[in-house]
């Protein structure tokens, strides 16, 4: 006979193949200290209700601690034989403790142990998660800060646009991660519901107090409905968008990083110790870790991916496929939480080069759109301004000048509306002065904006 908690209705073992093939213990062992405090609740309350004496419950817990601290020491021996976490803490609580441990599982099921498990790993992990996304936020607000009035081209097409701060262009990425932030705090509500009691599928004929163990655990309720309960995974695959959400902001400032760190743009530099250099060009600094996270959201959009194709078409309720959430979703956390550390690091180190993006904003015409601006302000229609300086960029990339350093004359042959003020619009701090407005670029609002967003990192 094997040692398998159901072998008694089998007339052969499992052979090995299968043994290995089935067993989840090595990547669900990491759930373990959650699976002790679910059982910690399931037997207080089956002690509550009548049906586990208190000589059994005494006899639990004391084993239980035992069992904790034998895993935090690195002790405790998992073996495949005994397929997942689950079966091994059970099988070890009724080698120390005797029958009190067979007793534990008592109107319990692995299906609703499991998803519970999983439910209060991916809580706590959120709530680790939040407060990274929160100090990367941080970072961002602190590198803006210092580059509230640091002109830089804001691009449309990868084109130089119109002038923009740097502070305005970081705090773009605040927003992101705020809306990262509220996904996670908001999906940790739909996480934070209690499956046990559901049993296997339909629940069980012992008098359970299902709310007691939520409120046990931490819950904010209890799953209504017993077959949804073992089998719903849309919580892990709701975490899992917004682990792309993140990882795709994340992405995209990375690309830009990279960008602006290569010479031709030369806007930052990275620190050297978030760098690596070549084995064989002497010369190289590369950015890797903003290489490796473009590359991780890859990964981490697998996962989802991954996630969404194993619930798809899963007839009701709990199934073996499910066992297959867990490597995709704890890759999802690890990756997200090692990526936010090393990136808020790296964002404090980022070294600001203005003269390089007051350079770049000077070869593209970026007030174009301020003379047009201009011209309307002086009672011509924006459409036939917006010729009107067509006309003018045209005349002033044939002669190799920016608008600012065409005379008077030479402007006022586009249009005679055009005065001598004309010199204060079409400079950059001009430019980015004139969108003084909740959301624009001048610096007046970008700091009224730092307010506001410091503002919303104290109050959540
Ligand atoms: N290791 C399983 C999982 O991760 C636990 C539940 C097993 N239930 C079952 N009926 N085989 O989903």
């Amino acid at each position: 006979a094997s040692n398998k908690a159901w072998s008694g209705r089998f007339a052969e073992p499992v052979s090995d193949l299968v043994k290995r093939f089935t067993a989840s213990v090595e990547f669900d062992k990491r759930l373990a200290e959650f699976d002790i405090e679910g059982s910690l609740a399931h037997a207080q309350m089956l002690n509550k209700v009548g049906v586990l004496s208190d000589d059994d419950l005494s006899a639990i817990s004391a084993g239980m601690a035992a069992i904790l601290e034998e895993i935090r020491a690195g002790k405790f021996e998992w073996s495949v034989d005994l397929e997942d976490v689950h079966m091994n803490i059970e099988r070890r609580l009724t080698d120390r403790i005797g029958d009190a441990g067979k007793r534990l599982h008592t109107g319990r099921s692995r299906n609703d142990q499991v998803a519970t498990d999983v439910r209060l790993y991916l809580r706590a992990a959120i709530d680790t998660l939040v407060v990274l996304v929160k100090d990367l936020q941080s970072a961002l607000i602190e590198l803006a800060e210092k580059n509230i009035a640091t002109a830089m081209p804001g691009f449309t097409h990868l084109q130089v646009a119109q002038p923009v701060t740097f502070g305005h262009h970081l705090l773009a990425y605040v927003e992101m991660l705020e809306r990262d932030r509220e996904r996670l705090i908001d999906g940790r509500k739909r996480v934070n519901r209690l499956p046990l009691g559901a049993a296997a599928l339909a629940g069980t004929s012992y008098p359970i107090d299902r709310h007691m163990v939520a409120s046990l655990l931490g819950f904010d309720g209890v799953c209504e409905n017993s077959l949804d309960a073992v089998s719903d995974r849309d919580f892990a695959i709701e975490f899992c968008a917004t682990a792309s959400l993140i990882m795709t902001h994340l992405s995209r400032l990375s690309e830009e990083l990279i960008l602006w760190m290569n010479p031709r743009f030369g806007f930052i530099d990275l620190a050297d110790r978030f760098c690596t250099g070549s084995s064989i060009m002497p010369q190289k600094k590369n950015p890797d870790i903003p290489e490796l996270v473009r590359g991780k959201t890859g990964r981490i959009n697998g996962n989802l991916m991954a996630l969404l194709t194993l619930m798809k078409s899963q007839p009701l309720a709990y199934n073996k496929d499910n066992q297959e959430d867990k490597e995709p979703l704890f890759d999802t956390i690890d990756t997200l939480i090692a990526t936010l550390r090393v990136y808020a690091d790296m964002m404090r180190g980022v070294v600001v080069k203005p003269e390089a993006m007051r350079r770049a904003l000077r070869q593209g015409f970026a007030t174009a759109t301020d003379l047009a601006d201009y011209l309307v302000k002086r009672g011509l229609a924006f459409r036939d301004a917006h010729e009107a300086v067509a006309q003018a960029v045209r005349y002033a990339e044939t002669a190799r000048k920016d608008l600012a350093e065409l005379t008077l004359v030479e402007l006022r042959s586009f249009s005679p509306l055009i005065g001598e003020d004309i010199f204060e619009f079409l400079t950059i701090e001009g430019s980015l002065a004139a969108r003084d407005h909740v959301g624009g670029t001048a610096p007046q609002q970008v700091k009224a904006a730092i307010a506001r967003a410091k503002q919303r990192l104290t109050s959540t």
